[in-house]
């Protein structure tokens, strides 16, 4: 496992899976089998796949949480994580402090530079003018979005998010949905996002999507291939 972090900012992220095997302490079974791949462009790379076929796994394997049993993970990527419920992400009690926390330490920023990052993350992900705000009053959708501008903030390049619109309402989702393309879009400086779903209906935005089964991840493909009524089950 390679994690080269400062020297990433601002790269397009390289990651490769050869012949993974990953199976939990104590459990025979592989709950990600023989899996590669690779994401070496930017863009929102979308995985689709059942509850329990391994999603999450393969994000921890990604970050480093866990190490494969066998077979070759690299990780050239300054990686950050939005999570399916912001409250268990979510540590300070309002907006800029919030945001304070994920700044980059070692940049030493001063405090009008730290400012103008605030607005430009919270104007990013469509929350201007929330910097004061607590936290107890933002819904859901502005929450998540808070998260997103906190791995913003801290100057990540590649942002996995798990199933991070399982918690919203379809208005908040299609908002967070759309703020993330916009981000992998952008000409400058465009974000890679490893997004997990288990919800067809998200995979029309993606740039490529694989389907995770039984630990075992397909081909990238067209989201066209994929179809839109196919939905899984809500857990
Ligand atoms: N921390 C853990 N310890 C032991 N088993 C786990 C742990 N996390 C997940 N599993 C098991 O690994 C399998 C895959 O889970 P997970 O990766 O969470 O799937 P998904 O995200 O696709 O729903 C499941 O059988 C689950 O019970
Ligand atoms: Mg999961």
């Amino acid at each position: 496992m390679i994690k080269i972090e400062d020297s990433l900012r601002n790269k397009i992220p390289n990651i490769t899976f050869r012949d993974v095997n990953f199976s939990w302490p104590g459990k025979i079974k592989y709950v990600i089998n023989n899996c590669s791949f690779s994401i070496n462009k930017s863009g929102l790379w979308m995985i689709v796949g059942q509850n329990g076929s391994g999603k999450s796994t393969l994000l921890k394997l990604i970050n480093g949480l866990v190490k494969p049993s066998n077979g070759v993970v690299n990780c050239f990527a300054n990686v950050g994580m939005v999570f399916q419920n912001p409250d268990h992400q979510i540590l300070m009690p309002n907006c800029r402090s919030e945001l304070i926390l994920n700044i980059n330490q070692k940049l030493k920023l001063s405090r009008k530079e730290a400012n103008s990052k605030i607005y430009t993350v919270l104007n990013k992900v469509g929350l201007d003018g929330f910097d004061k705000r607590p936290i107890h009053t933002l819904s859901g959708g502005q929450k998540q979005r808070l998260t997103i501008a906190c791995a913003l903030i801290s100057d990540k390049n590649f942002i996995l998010m798990d199933e991070p619109t399982a918690l919203l309402d379809s208005s908040s989702q299609l908002k967070v949905l759309e703020i993330i393309k916009d981000l992998t879009n952008n000409k400058k400086n465009p974000l890679t996002v490893l997004w997990i779903t288990h919800r067809f209906e998200e995979l029309g935005f993606a740039s490529a999507v694989a389907e995770m089964k039984d630990g075992n991840l397909s081909d990238w493909q067209k989201p066209s291939n994929f179809n839109k009524n196919n939905v899984y089950p809500l857990s």
